[in-house]
């Protein structure tokens, strides 16, 4: 049988991420207790790229299940001397129950998981970054309520996190409002499939228009990793700036997200992070309880 992957949220069923989402929010009110559900399982993270809370609430979640977890750069591996990514993928599939990787090539995610013969679990690539939208969707439910009855705000980039929350939105039912500079729009085609699955999105350019009226304003930093243009960058996405004054513009109750790290006085000022609407901290947290639940997901734990 081929093992359970999460390496996007396009390819999981409705019933698959409400499911993922209610343990989410199970194993957050048992608490941060010791269990021993996954005694006997290591996971393997290998990072290609820098992670804070990626890294940590992995680690913290396989500790706090009973599992054991061994982590690794791709540099410190035989990756970064040429060795494929196919025969690393059968390698470790001999040595641990689960790997979790965070490259930039979503196409190189894809090669690894199909050569794998234990799950694979994206921790980031370019395109997409699932794990962090099960806690940010875990987080809106919290904060602000059922997510069928959200309209979400993107100001900013057209970047993986937005393209995540995307391919989230027809799944669950929230509606989207997108403000991002015209030059580093979304990829259509992930509008497309959001709207051809029923989706309610707009696509835009000005931010007060996206986020008038919505319960959540979301954005994300103006460079991603390997984006090289940080100073092009700087300059264009001025004007999308989440600030007081835009957060007036949002419903009475909206909240404020960001997957973090945040560059405070770019795409967020200090008043917005700081403030009484932000959420970030607990998104932050709820990576925990978010890959809780990813990993009852693969390893077939769920309920
Ligand atoms: N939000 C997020 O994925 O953070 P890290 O890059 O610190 O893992
Ligand atoms: N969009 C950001 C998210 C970081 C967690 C990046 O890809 O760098």
């Amino acid at each position: 049988m081929s093992p359970k992957h999460f390496l996007d949220i396009a390819s999981q069923s409705p019933e698959a991420l409400r499911a993922i989402l209610d343990e989410g929010h199970r194993v957050k009110a048992e608490g941060r207790i010791r269990t021993d559900r996954l005694r006997g399982k290591t996971l393997a993270m290998l990072f290609e790229r820098p992670s804070t809370r990626t890294r940590f609430s992995f680690d913290l979640a396989m500790r706090e299940l009973g599992g054991d977890t061994i982590v690794a750069s791709g540099d410190e591996m035989q990756l970064g001397r040429g060795e494929s990514l196919s025969d690393t993928a059968k390698v470790l599939s001999r040595y641990v129950s689960a790997v979790m990787i965070r490259m930039l090539d979503h196409g190189g995610l894809t090669t690894f998981a199909e050569a794998a013969e234990v799950p694979v679990i994206n921790g980031l690539t370019r395109r997409s970054h699932p794990c962090q939208i099960i806690a940010d969707l875990i987080t809106i439910e919290e904060r602000v309520g059922p997510l069928a009855e959200q309209t979400l705000a993107w100001v900013g980039d057209g970047n993986n996190v937005l393209s995540t929350l995307l391919e989230a939105a027809p799944k669950l039912g929230f509606k989207m409002r997108i403000a991002t500079p015209p030059e580093f729009a979304l990829r259509p085609t992930v509008v497309d499939t959001a709207r051809r699955l029923g989706a309610d999105v707009t696509v835009g350019t000005d931010p007060k228009e996206a986020v008038r009226g919505c319960d959540v304003v979301v954005t994300d930093a103006w460079a991603s990793m390997g984006d090289e243009d940080e100073e092009e960058r700087r300059h264009v996405f001025r004007p999308y700036q989440v600030d007081e004054a835009l957060m007036e513009e949002a419903g009475p109750s909206a909240i404020f997200m960001h997957c973090l790290p945040a560059h405070r006085g770019e795409e967020v000022t200090n008043a917005v992070m700081d403030g009484p609407r932000s959420a970030v901290f607990d998104e932050a947290e709820n990576r925990v309880h978010a890959q809780k639940a990813i990993l009852a997901y693969v390893f077939d734990r769920l309920g």
